[in-house]
């Protein structure tokens, strides 16, 4: 096991592309990291140049304190479990898990107790004489997982090994291999464009996009100190909403007056907000972060229903803003009808305010 540390990496191709530009990270030895972000941000690249399987255009990469961007990717002792598992179709689950190892002229009593061992992990025992055609995708994931787990590396990479599962076995898998971290306590580098999977799995996030990082934190507080509009959108199962407005002076104290979309919504703002005044154009808002409530609140405000996603655990009411729709979840116990006026409340402390350029104002008290 071992600590990576990547340093103001870049990565551009042949064609000009510059698909990673200036990453820096570090994880600690035995840490489970998550890279999330979009589909092209840069994730599979930057995982690659840390497997040695591309070059590094400028900065260094570091595992267990030696820079190894000249090391062979079969010297840096790590192993990498991709998204179409890669299994040997003409070998057997057991030829496939030993395969590495013989390649790696281990030993054969330690080829046998590391297969006995991830057999046991994987539970993949009754399997060990089929060909990967004989296996459910779940299976065949879970020898892909086991190829890795024999191997003993110093670091494991998984680049969106999930997304070939459906959702039930996605979610297994998922507790699966948090179960397999806390046993194996393997430095691992874990890679998805499924927030969902970097929140639940990951002890620290980077998130990226366009090749950048924008935030580097662990799961609740990206959730709750997005550090800019990006970050904000895409973490959250069902995304924040987001509100254009003004800070205003009405008769001597600070409001927040929406204007983009339309929608009346005011926000009655606390003293240390006036210094930042005219600097916040967009607030957002989480959608289990509104309630119903009346007319009598200063916080609250009238919506119009358009549509309402009764889920069971709760019901998504979405709402017209704008050129499009705002979602607010509610407790099931109140079922608005289509077409239905009714107030929303908006829990202060839970709003979050940006810049006109999408950077995160911090905010401790900002509405009364
Ligand atoms: N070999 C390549 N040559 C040129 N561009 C590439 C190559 N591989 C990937 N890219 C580009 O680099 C960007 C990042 O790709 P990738 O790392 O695969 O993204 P992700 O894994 O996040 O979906 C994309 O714009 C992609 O088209
Ligand atoms: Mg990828």
């Amino acid at each position: 096991m071992a600590d990576v540390l990547l340093n103001n990496v870049w990565k551009r191709f042949d064609d000009g592309t510059v698909a990673v530009k200036d990453v820096s990270f570090e994880l600690k030895d035995g840490s489970f990291l998550v890279i999330v972000g979009p589909s092209g941000c840069g994730k599979t690249t930057t995982l690659r140049m840390i497997a040695g399987l591309e070059m590094i255009t400028e900065g260094t990469i570091s595992i267990g304190g030696c820079v190894v961007n000249s090391v062979h990717p079969k010297d840096r002792d790590i192993a990498m479990v991709f998204q179409n598992y890669a299994l040997y179709p003409h070998m057997t689950v057991r030829g496939n898990l030993e395969f590495a190892l013989k390649m790696r002229k281990t030993p054969k009593e330690e080829r046998k107790r590391r297969v006995a061992e991830a057999t046991r992990m994987l539970k993949l025992n009754g399997l060990l004489d089929r060909k990967p055609k004989q296996l459910s995708g779940g299976q065949r994931q879970r020898v892909a997982l086991g190829r890795a787990i024999v191997r003993e590396p110093r670091v494991f990479l998984f680049d969106e090994p999930l997304s070939n599962l459906d959702a039930k076995l996605r979610t297994q898998t998922r507790a699966e291999l948090q179960r397999l971290h806390h046993e194996l306590k393997a430095t691992s580098i874990y890679v998805t464009h499924d927030q969902v999977e970097a929140m639940t799995m990951a002890d620290m996030i980077v998130v990226m996009n366009e090749g950048e990082v924008q935030q580097i934190a662990p799961p609740m507080e990206l959730y709750e100190r997005p550090a800019n509009r990006f970050v904000a959108g895409f973490i959250g199962t069902v995304g924040m909403n987001f509100f254009e407005g003004l800070v205003l002076k009405e008769n001597g104290t600070h409001r927040f007056v929406e204007q983009g979309t339309g929608v009346a919504l005011t926000l009655p703002l606390g003293e240390n907000f006036s210094d930042r005044m005219g600097t916040a154009r967009l607030i957002g808002i989480r959608p289990e972060h509104f309630v119903i409530s009346d007319q009598s609140d200063q916080c609250s405000f009238p919506v119009t229903v358009k549509v309402v996603e009764t889920l069971g655990s709760q019901t998504l009411i979405h709402f017209p803003s704008g050129n499009g729709l705002s979602i607010a979840s509610i407790y099931p116990d109140h079922q608005p009808l289509c077409g239905e006026t009714i107030w929303l409340r908006v829990l202060p402390e839970r709003v979050h305010f940006f810049e006109t350029d999408g950077l995160r104002i911090e905010t401790t008290t900002a509405i009364v």
